[in-house]
């Protein structure tokens, strides 16, 4: 167990480049599950959860071969690959249910432990398994696993989604892509990382018209190839430095981020004081007075992101008025606000709205992240508050902030990894 000692007070100021987006490259590697050959994907994070991905393929019969410093994958997929994903490898991420549809799809059967992840929510599969289910596939739980059988090829069929599920839609996408005749995922996720999975898919030979749109239509194919594809740049981590940029009375070049990935975020920021500046290969967040406070409300894509919660609380913790924050997606993602508290934040939670009032001050403090996102939050936090936070158990942070201590302190931030019972 580590911990990130932050010591309050300084200005991000600088330059980051943003990785391949986790929400991504945990699907792409997916996706390589359904074409035997090799699959190799550039821009690859450097991440914990990309590792444990890693493990779930290899487990399952690939060869995975990883350059951390390059940023590159490979994937290599036997003709055969095992249909029964590892539970202890699949309890450690929620995203691993990924490889339900590719495998379903391309062997007839998949095996999959009921997944874990960050302890944000009830987090039901209904979605998942009501749309396989359609597509011809029989279901069941079994020991703890996820089980889905076919019996033969699956059949595309038309799928509402009741919820526009990220997860859902991405399974649904990756049975249907080789499901016989025409799929119709309709109230679709339209997320960019969808998007960048129907790229990929595209280039593998799969019919897929409507990506990033809430109506996917699948004409499905008899086999694909592997290819190779370069992960879309990660939006959660791009909007983490802004909000960091404004909250410091910074000024950050967030390079590779992709504006339009963030559209809300950044109108959001700009009300709340920041000045944006657009540019080819990125773009720049300044702040320069006490941030103004904004109220936000969390929705699917294009709506405001739910991964970008517990930072846009702590920037309201500091902001000039009282905000009110809505939170629409998970059920349980306010654990934070009782870590933020403990900083001198002035929270009230009430159901899935949140208000902050302006702090007088933060002042450092021992706080625990609880997801990924809470920590990154934490950080911001710890950044802003006189003297010392410590953040604990950032094992979370490691899942989704590729080398983030580095990149933090080449923006000047005071940020230090310990390991946690050392004295700091
Ligand atoms: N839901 C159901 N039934 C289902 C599926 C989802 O009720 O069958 C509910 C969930 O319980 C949740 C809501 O629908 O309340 C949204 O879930 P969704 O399926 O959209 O999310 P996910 O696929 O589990 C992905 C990201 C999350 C991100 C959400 C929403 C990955 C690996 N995870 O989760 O990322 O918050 O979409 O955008 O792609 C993170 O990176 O910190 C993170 C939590």
């Amino acid at each position: 167990m580590e911990r990130f000692v932050v010591t309050g007070g300084t200005r991000l100021v600088g330059e980051v480049a943003v990785p391949g987006a986790k929400n991504s490259v945990l699907k792409l590697m997916a996706a390589s599950l359904l074409a035997a050959g090799r699959t190799t994907l550039t821009a690859v994070p450097d991440i914990l959860d990309v590792t444990v991905m890693g493990d779930v393929l290899t487990g399952l019969g690939a060869s995975v071969e990883r350059d951390v410093e390059g940023g590159w994958i490979g994937i290599d997929v036997p003709d055969e690959p095992g249909v029964a994903a590892d539970g202890d490898l699949v309890r450690r991420i929620r995203a691993s249910v990924a490889v339900l549809g590719p495998l379903v799809a391309r062997c007839g059967e998949a095996r999959v432990a009921l997944p874990g992840g960050d302890a944000i929510g009830s987090r039901a599969l209904d979605i998942h398994v009501n749309g396989l289910t359609k597509l011809g596939a029989v279901v069941d739980v079994e020991a703890g696993a996820l089980v889905a059988r076919s019996g033969g090829r699956l059949q595309g069929a038309s799928i509402w989604l009741d919820f526009p599920s990220v997860g859902a839609t991405e399974n649904l996408l990756m049975a249907g892509v080789l499901a016989k005749g025409t799929t119709v995922i309709d109230n679709a996720a339209q997320e960019p990382e969808i998007a960048d999975l129907c790229a990929m898919l595209t280039a593998m030979g799969a019919r897929v018209e409507g990506a990033g749109s809430s109506t996917l239509v699948i004409e499905g194919v008899e086999s694909l190839t592997p290819v190779a594809h370069e992960t879309v740049p990660d939006r959660i981590v791009a909007g983490t430095y802004a909000v960091g940029a404004l909250m410091t009375g910074g000024d950050v070049m967030i390079r590779g981020g992709r504006a339009g990935h963030l559209g809300i975020v950044l109108e959001k920021l700009v009300q709340a004081g920041a000045e944006v500046d657009v540019r080819a290969d990125g773009f720049r967040v300044v702040g320069r007075d006490r941030p103004r406070s904004i109220d936000v409300v969390t929705l699917p894509y294009p709506g405001f992101p739910t991964d970008l919660l517990p930072q846009v609380i702590a920037l309201e913790s500091i902001s000039s008025g009282t905000s009110l924050i809505t939170e629409n997606v998970f059920d349980s993602r306010f654990v934070f606000c009782r870590e933020l508290h403990k900083l001198g934040a002035d929270l009230r939670t009430d159901g899935h709205h949140v208000i902050v009032r302006p702090a007088q001050r933060l002042t450092g403090a021992r706080v625990m992240a609880s997801d990924v996102r809470a920590g990154a939050g934490l950080v911001l936090a710890g950044l802003v508050a006189d003297g010392v936070t410590e953040v604990t158990d950032v094992h979370h942070i490691d899942r989704g902030y590729a080398r983030f201590v580095e990149s933090m302190t080449a923006l000047g931030a005071d940020i230090r990894r310990v390991p946690d019972r050392a004295v700091a």
